[in-house]
């Protein structure tokens, strides 16, 4: 098991599959992209694959969630799927994805056995979708989200966050768009990920203003009937139910407390946390022919001094190096 001191248990492993994206979201790139890791960095779909295996077999790892950048433009995709899902005990598996491409892969992945999928969705206008992730692209990511429907990749939830003057204007309308197609919305407080460094508090949009501005359109009650255990959102059903809306309230209503997440990036680095200092080279170990027990225990030795919490609050906040497109969603 992946314990750490404060008695947390990492069963929630999130895989990024590469740094690059096809957008350009302000709240994570510059427009013209970062420093690329470089091929031979990266880890190849055998050595994912033998990672995620540890994971599950050794470790007690029951989730795996791919991610980026953007994971749909890792070729070898459906095959590192099927071969996860193929694990025993077979884990749960899931990506979160901006959606583009999702269109043509959304029915081999359901083949290769993916669950379900979480796909970024912060506008529903193509001009505001334009200058929010400088690419043209709304109807592609549109078109994803019905072939991930139409696939059985349910549920489908959206995760959309939002920003002031941009797009905080559409909280109401893209839960109207998401009851109407039977999509689950998450709204989610900006963090201080940016790779250009430009998150101000002032310009995150809260949980509490979120709530306010669906609450002129919609009657929200706490969704009780279910427990949230780890999930970083929490859940309220509109109008009555059985539509739900979540806020993932990650800087004012923290969730570290219950938080059973751990990381390994692209170029197979464990991190214990989103906002983590340190990292654990499990690549290396691995390319200088480290055993499975080896690596297993290098990477419990990982989870073991995970922080109590990010900090973001704390005077001496840092934000961490790698900005979340190589870090991992
Ligand atoms: P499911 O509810 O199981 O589908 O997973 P999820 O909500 O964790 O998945 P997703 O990858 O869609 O992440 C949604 C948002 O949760 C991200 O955009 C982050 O804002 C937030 N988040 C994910 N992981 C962490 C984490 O480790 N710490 C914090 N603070 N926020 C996280
Ligand atoms: N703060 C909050 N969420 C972010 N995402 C990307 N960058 C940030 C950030 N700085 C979201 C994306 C995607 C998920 C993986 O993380 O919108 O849905
Ligand atoms: Fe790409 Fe996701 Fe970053 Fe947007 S938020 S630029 S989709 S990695």
């Amino acid at each position: 098991m992946l314990v750490d001191t404060f008695g947390r248990t990492a069963t929630d492993l999130r895989v990024s599959l590469t740094d690059r994206c096809n957008l350009r979201c302000g709240y994570c790139m510059p427009p013209e992209g970062l420093d690329w890791l470089p091929k031979p960095e990266l880890l190849t779909d055998d050595e994912i694959v033998r990672l995620v295996t540890i994971g599950v077999r050794d470790l007690g790892v029951t989730e795996v969630r791919y991610t980026g950048g953007e994971p749909l433009l890792r070729r070898g995709l459906p095959g590192i799927v099927a071969r996860t899902t193929a694990l025993a005990p077979r884990p749960q598996v899931s990506l979160t994805t901006n959606g583009i491409g999702l269109a043509r892969l959304a029915a081999p992945l359901a083949e290769a056995g993916l669950d379900r999928v979480n796909v970024s969705l912060d506008t529903l206008d193509r001009a505001t979708f334009q200058r929010l992730a400088n690419r043209d692209r709304l109807p592609d990511v549109l078109a994803g989200l019905r072939a991930a429907r139409e696939a059985g990749l349910s549920p489908v939830k959206i995760n959309a966050v939002l920003m002031r003057g941009i797009n905080d204007h559409e909280a109401v309308p893209l839960l109207r768009f998401c009851l109407e197609h039977g999509y689950r919305l998450r709204f989610i407080e900006q963090m201080p990920l940016d790779a250009q460094h430009g998150w101000t508090r002032e310009n995150m949009i809260t949980a509490d203003e979120m709530l306010d501005r669906l609450g002129t359109a919609f009657t929200l009650t706490p969704d009780e009937a279910h427990d949230r255990g780890s999930a970083p959102a929490e859940t309220f059903l509109v109008d009555g139910g059985p539509a739900t809306v979540g806020v993932i309230g990650s800087v004012t209503r923290p969730f570290c407390g219950a938080c059973d997440r751990v990381r390994l990036t692209a170029d197979g680095q464990v991190r214990n946390c989103l906002f983590a200092t340190e990292e654990s080279n499990l690549r290396d170990a691995m390319r200088a022919g480290a055993s499975d027990a080896e690596i297993a225990g290098r990477w419990r030795a990982a989870v073991r001094t995970k922080r109590a919490g990010h900090g973001i609050d704390d005077p001496s906040f840092l934000q961490p190096a790698r900005p979340m497109s190589a870090i991992g969603g």
